[in-house]
């Protein structure tokens, strides 16, 4: 696997892989890499002929008061994992490579990044949309991947692209979960012992309101059950935990072609976020 960091030596590296017609995958990521971020290089693996990761901490993402001083960097290992999955390239860019002297430009998208997580955390979308812009100009992949854990994140970046008519392919990637159903995300090593026993509680609320739903219960109260157990579990804030449309991301109160669990809740100091389909098959 390649490594490279400055713009000049990315595009060398992927200028043989144009010439020769081979379909590049794009995989972009903060590090502090999990058996998820792995499932994403994997998908890309078996759908392209090169794949490329990148790894950057992306500051216009993290609000104030939020976790960039303090989230998780792990370089060396995060190499490893990427060479030991076959990854080709790993860009790391340097803040300058992103955002050099000067940068003035925002990518924001309308509509699908204001509810839930862009009301909770205001300009986050801006950031990310902003950031994968660049990756992407910079790589101009066939195609792209991201976790579906991430489910507005996707939905934002899948806008982005329709809009810019960019050409990508975006696929989502069904989130991976440790043995107990608790979502992979490298936030996870912020929880205690006791906080990690406790946060399997997210996506199990998440269940049974779906359970309760797809039996009839009506929405709101299902809904509101379901906080009170999150509560109950040792949750703290609880930033949403609603129904909502797959495409929109619109909050729904019966049955739509397809549906979304979506929560944010926080246990001690850290928020987690979690998601479930809301149809016959299972997570
Ligand atoms: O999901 C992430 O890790 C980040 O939001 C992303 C897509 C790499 C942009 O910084």
């Amino acid at each position: 696997m390649q490594i490279v960091s400055e713009n000049i030596d990315l595009t060398a590296a992927l200028e043989p892989w144009r010439l020769a017609g081979q379909t590049v995958a794009l995989v972009p990521t903060m590090g502090a890499l999990h058996a998820g971020h792995m499932a994403l290089i994997d998908a890309a693996r078996s759908k392209a002929d090169r794949v490329v990761a990148t790894i950057f901490v992306n500051p216009r993402q993290f609000g104030d008061g939020e976790d960039l001083a303090r989230y998780p960097r792990r370089e060396r290992e995060d190499a490893a994992l990427l060479e030991a999955h076959c990854c080709d390239l790993l860009w790391r860019p340097t803040i300058e490579q992103i955002y050099p002297p000067g940068f003035a430009t925002t990518v924001s998208v309308a509509g699908v990044s204001e509810r839930w997580d862009g009301a909770a955390r205001p300009g986050h979308f801006d950031g990310v949309a902003t950031v994968v812009a660049k990756l992407f100009a910079a790589v101009r992949p066939d195609m792209a991947l991201f976790g579906e854990k991430d489910f507005q994140q996707l939905a934002v970046i899948r806008r982005m692209e329709a809009d810019l008519g960019l050409g990508i392919v975006i696929h989502g990637v069904e989130t991976v979960r440790d043995g107990d159903g608790l979502a992979l995300s490298s936030r996870n090593a912020y929880l205690s012992e006791d906080e990690r026993r406790r946060a399997v509680a997210l996506v199990k609320v998440l269940k049974q309101a779906r359970a309760s739903i797809l039996e009839g219960a009506p929405v709101n109260g299902t809904l509101g059950e379901a906080k009170r157990q999150l509560r109950a579990e040792g949750f703290g804030r609880i930033d949403y935990l609603a129904l909502v449309d797959a495409a929109t991301l619109e909050p729904v109160d019966g049955p739509t072609a397809e549906m979304r669990l979506i929560a944010a809740a926080t246990i001690g100091t850290t928020r987690l976020i979690d998601n479930i389909r809301v149809a016959e098959a299972t997570v």
